[in-house]
């Protein structure tokens, strides 16, 4: 199986950014983790902090050349129709994740643009919630 992973805005500082949030470990240390415990699935990985650049990734990935995507749009969850619209627009299932607990923190997060069309959200279990996520496909 091939997945890809789409990291969306301020998840390059994870391991630095508010830890007692998002946890003490680099996505990069995870995702060897991750791949070492998941040979069998080719799991590439793309960050970025420009929302047009995700939505691109998404359509680029979006028609056939991966089985699944696994999305933290991050901050862009809570305000972007535009990355909601090409979760819509595309044929490949999207499973949205979140490593907080969105729903214990401000009331901004409680809102999502990608839930609506994806396949499934996995929300609060720490970077567990990318693993749980691979575990869906
Ligand atoms: C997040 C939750 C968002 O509300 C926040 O803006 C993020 C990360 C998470 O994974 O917990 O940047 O998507």
């Amino acid at each position: 199986k091939k997945l890809l992973i789409i990291n969306g805005p301020n998840l390059n500082l994870l391991g630095k950014r508010e830890p007692n949030i998002y946890g003490s470990l680099s996505f990069t240390d995870f995702l060897d983790e991750l791949k070492d415990k998941y040979p069998e699935v080719e799991i590439s990985h793309y960050q970025s902090n420009i929302e047009g650049e995700i939505i691109d990734k998404l359509h680029e990935a979006g028609f056939g050349t991966c089985d699944g995507i696994i999305l933290n749009a991050a901050a862009y969850t809570h305000t972007s129709v535009g990355i909601g619209d090409a979760v819509a627009a595309i044929e490949t299932p999207v499973v949205e994740v979140h490593i907080s607990n969105t729903f214990d923190r401000e009331g901004y997060r409680h809102i999502s643009y990608v839930s609506p069309n994806a396949k499934g959200v996995i929300v609060g279990f720490g970077l567990q919630s990318y693993e749980l996520a691979i575990q869906s496909f």
